[in-house]
């Protein structure tokens, strides 16, 4: 058994404690916006927020995590109404296919969240998310466009 805290709402899961994060949050919980990509932390389509922090949730266990506030995807958009992220990744049309974002968008708010203006540096050392669509230069554009915000 093992109580997550998602999103602000308490769960108690009958799982393992050695679960990984993301199987919890999929699979348990039906929040399937967190994506699995490698399942090995090479990729970042699974990065979630705990305790403030990113984390890639393929990495870690339930057990690890309980008590801890995490925050997906879906809890950056209460109500289905983008965060400033995300209406900035509409407002660029930064997708292409999609699966990478939801991961790299949790990056990039973990990123301006601790460090509003990022040099190009910080960036490319806080989202070193893989995208197979290649959508690079978009994704920086929109951080840079939020930067100067
Ligand atoms: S699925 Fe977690 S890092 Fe790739
Ligand atoms: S938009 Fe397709 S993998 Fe990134």
């Amino acid at each position: 058994m093992a109580r997550l805290t998602v999103n602000g709402q308490a769960h108690d899961l009958a799982i393992d404690d050695d679960t990984p994060l993301l199987w919890a949050l999929r699979d348990a919980l039906g929040l399937t916006g967190t994506k699995y990509g490698c399942g090995r932390g090479l990729c970042g389509a699974c990065a979630v927020h705990v305790d403030g922090e990113v984390v890639w949730s393929c990495t870690v266990a339930v057990g690890a995590v309980a008590g801890k506030p995490i925050v997906t995807i879906e809890g950056l958009s209460p109500g289905g109404v983008p965060d400033a992220i995300q209406q900035a990744w509409i407002d660029d049309s930064v997708v292409q296919c999609g699966y990478c974002h939801p991961g790299i968008v949790m990056a990039v708010a973990g990123l301006l969240a601790a460090n509003p203006r990022p040099t190009d540096a910080d960036i490319a050392a806080a989202v070193p998310n893989i995208c197979r669509c290649g959508t690079y230069p978009r994704i920086r554009c929109a951080i840079e466009k939020l930067a100067k915000r």
